[in-house]
């Protein structure tokens, strides 16, 4: 939970929907879309890190993508590793931290081998925090962090009676970065569609029709606006919050 003075995102999580819709729109085919969406990826980490967001965190292939043809799927992974390839350096340069969550172990040596060199590259870069999530669901997240905790209670690193939330989040996704504050999901579907379950538990919700390929930086201005105007409770009154701000 995090709260921020200029009423500003620390964290921001998005669901990058409607890439399909924005290329068939257009009479083309599917890939034209994502090869779009990746153009406004690019511009959106650019935007976040201008604007000192701290963390982003990008749905770029859910573990239910699979399901997807097989040609659009190959297509998805070659466009990972492209970028990969193509962008690496100049986040570095930016000082992008890169991380990457998710079930890696299913993808190609090349494109863990990517995904790897990437993250260690940047590790200690002190800007903006990026996280793609890849091969990634919601509910893997949580029962791959009880595994974990269970194989630490059963080699004895860990007691029963230790487990609380707190030390729960310590397994999951994301532990050393702050919950996200705004999740942002573009293309007109509202769902959060097993993204990060665990941790969206006080997001702040923003869902808007603008498809991914569409969504710019007066877009993202929109959203932030929308978050600006938003009273974060944390199950707590707004008379609580009034007595609190005054104090
Ligand atoms: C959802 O749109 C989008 C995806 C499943 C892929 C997301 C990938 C990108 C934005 C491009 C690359 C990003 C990186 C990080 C390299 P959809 O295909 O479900 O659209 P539809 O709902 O209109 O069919």
């Amino acid at each position: 939970m995090s709260e921020r003075s200029d009423n500003r995102p620390r964290h921001i999580a998005i669901i990058m929907d409607g890439n399909g819709r924005w290329a068939r729109q257009r009479g083309g085919p599917r890939a034209h879309g994502h090869q779009a969406g990746f153009r406004t990826t690019r511009d959106i980490v650019e935007a976040c890190g201008k604007l000192q967001i701290e963390s982003l965190t990008l749905f770029a292939f859910s573990s239910e993508n699979w399901k997807r043809p097989e040609t659009e799927v190959g297509f998805l992974l070659d466009l990972f590793l492209r970028a990969l390839q193509s962008e690496v350096e100049k986040l570095h340069e930016n000082r992008v931290r890169i991380q990457f969550i998710g079930e890696r172990s299913a993808f190609s040596v090349k494109l863990q081998a990517q995904m790897d060199q990437a993250e260690k590259k940047t590790e200690n870069n002190d800007g903006l925090k990026l996280a793609i999530a890849v091969n990634y669901g919601g509910r893997w997240d949580i029962v791959n962090a009880t595994k974990r905790i269970a194989e630490d209670v059963q080699r004895g690193k860990l007691a029963l009676d230790d487990i609380n939330q707190q030390i729960f989040g310590d397994y999951i996704s994301l532990s050393q970065i702050s919950e996200p504050d705004l999740f942002i999901r573009t293309g007109g579907e509202k769902r959060i569609s097993n993204y990060l379950l665990w941790h969206l538990a006080y997001t702040e919700l923003y869902f808007t029709n603008v498809l991914w390929p569409d969504f710019d930086e007066s877009e993202l201005n929109e959203a932030l606006a929308f978050y600006s105007g938003r009273q974060r409770r944390f199950g707590r009154t707004g008379e609580q919050l009034v007595d609190q701000n005054n104090a």
